[in-house]
């Protein structure tokens, strides 16, 4: 079976990070789906955004979520990463669906919560996903197992990852027992050993953030179910040369 190309934050590598423009050129480059990282403003929209500041990558200042979604939206994303770009805001998880909803693109969405307190953002992301009918293109993770925990009861049909930084066979065995599909392992614990000890749980790896082209390739050959990427680009070349030489 073919390794998921997913596109970390959308083609972080090259465009700002969750992005609208990210997500649209991780498309255009053949990625087969991205990752992205979910928070909720004060007033209780889905946000795409990865830090709890909003200095590193808008010209706000403070926390994200101490902000409206319209005081959000009078902000502009940092686009230094690229001259030329057009003008980006911070998306709504309801823009990237409008916009992702007649593609077969997988979407991997993060829950990026401080803590694993219950603050309703899984609520608020199941019923967008229902909303759109997107359930078969979604795989929902987090690094807290509570907000994990949460999702399977809420929609026991979901696909589920649970992000880990290490990686050992209790850990895949607790995330087997959690109920998740997936576990997300740092790409510094993928090796063989953990490749077989996830399959004899019937656990399929998704993993992050492999950029370097030998990490990519070695990557590539593990036979995981996805590798997470900021350069989509490179992955797809990689993977073009190995099936024009089977
Ligand atoms: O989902 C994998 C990865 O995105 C987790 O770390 O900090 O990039 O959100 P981070
Ligand atoms: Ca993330």
């Amino acid at each position: 079976m073919k390794t998921l190309n997913l596109a970390h934050r959308g083609f972080s590598g090259q465009y700002p990070e969750n992005t609208m423009i990210a997500f649209e050129k991780a498309y255009e480059t053949g990625a087969d789906g991205i990752e992205l990282d979910a928070q909720l403003t004060k007033d209780g929209e889905v946000v795409l955004f990865h830090d709890e500041t909003l200095e590193r990558l808008t010209n706000g200042k403070g926390h994200l979520t101490d902000h409206t979604l319209n005081e959000l939206k009078a902000y502009s994303i940092n686009c230094q990463i690229q001259a030329g770009l057009p003008e980006q805001k911070i998306p709504t998880l309801r823009e990237y669906f409008d916009w992702v909803q007649d593609k077969n693109f997988v979407t991997n969405i993060e829950l990026k919560t401080a803590t694993s307190e219950n603050i309703g953002l899984e609520e608020k992301v199941l019923d967008l996903i229902e909303d759109y009918h997107l359930e078969d293109q979604i795989i929902i993770s987090s690094f807290h197992r509570g907000n994990m925990v949460r999702v399977k009861r809420l929609n026991p049909n979901i696909q589920t990852g649970l992000l880990v930084a290490g990686c050992n066979e209790r850990i895949i065995q607790t995330t087997k027992e959690l109920g998740m599909d997936y576990i997300h392992p740092h790409a510094l614990c993928l090796d063989e050993e953990l490749v077989e000890v996830a399959n004899s749980y019937n656990l399929k790896i998704n993993t992050w953030t492999v950029n370097e082209k030998a990490d990519l390739e070695k990557a590539e050959k593990a036979g995981i179910n996805a590798i997470i990427t900021d350069f989509p680009n490179r992955l797809r070349k990689i993977q073009e040369k190995q099936s024009a030489s089977v």
